[in-house]
């Protein structure tokens, strides 16, 4: 099996450019964030505070998060409810982000991220892809932005959607987000060793997916 392991900080542009790259190759796209976000928005609707690992940790037995893929698109189920669109919520990224410094949060997933890998080729984005949950991964890029420039990508999706948004507070949330991946001690965001850093600040959509697809295709 093939794995490509893109990881990076929030608003990178990640899961945009990581899903066109995995159509282009015919590998499955995993955006594994989804993962934290399906267990965040779990503590949220038991009414559990996210960073309360002695609440949040005898839970975990209790949550059934599956991935389904349909024409290369992941819809991330929680129980029997499709929860793809409710874990995109500001309320639930940082939901997402206190779990996922939990240590039993990031074992309980691993599996079940390394099982998609086994017998799928897959491009799998993430903060940990290339250290941590596929460290043999055939190619690891690291993609990267100003803080700026990913606020500036987020704000204008979000205002896309009609979501009642204020850029200072969505760089301030990200910024946030930064500062608890980067420092948490198990599994910060860092580059693998081996990795390729890829910085989109100032690019366009397009010039960032043939970058990425240039540097994956001459290292396959
Ligand atoms: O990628 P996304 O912004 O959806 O991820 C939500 C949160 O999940 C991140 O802020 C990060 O804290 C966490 N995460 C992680 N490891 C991953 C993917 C996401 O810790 N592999």
């Amino acid at each position: 099996m093939i794995a490509i392991a893109i990881d990076g900080p929030a608003g990178a542009g990640k899961s945009t450019i990581a899903r066109r790259a995995a159509a282009e190759l015919g590998y499955i796209y995993v955006d594994t964030g989804a993962l934290y976000r399906a267990v965040g928005l779990f503590m949220i609707k038991k009414g559990i505070s996210p960073s309360d690992s002695a609440a949040v940790c005898p839970l975990l037995e209790q949550v059934q998060i599956r991935l389904a893929f349909q024409n290369g698109e992941q819809k991330v189920l929680l129980g029997n409810g499709d929860v793809t669109g409710e874990i995109r919520t500001p309320e639930v990224s940082m939901a997402a982000s206190d779990v996922s410094a939990i240590p039993e949060v990031r074992t309980f997933l691993f599996s079940l991220q390394q099982n998609i890998a086994k017998t799928n080729n897959v491009v799998m984005d993430g903060r940990d892809i290339g250290t941590v949950v596929l460290p043999n991964a055939q190619v690891k890029i690291f993609l990267t932005a100003s803080p700026e420039e990913r606020a500036k990508r987020r704000f204008a999706e979000m205002k896309e959607k009609g979501e009642p948004v204020v850029f200072e507070e969505v760089l301030a949330d990200l910024k946030k987000r930064d500062y608890n991946d980067s420092h948490r001690t198990v599994a910060p965001l860092v580059p693998a060793e081996t990795a390729i850093v890829v910085d989109t600040t100032g690019n366009t959509l397009e010039q960032s997916v043939e970058k990425l697809l240039s540097i994956i295709k001459s290292n396959l």
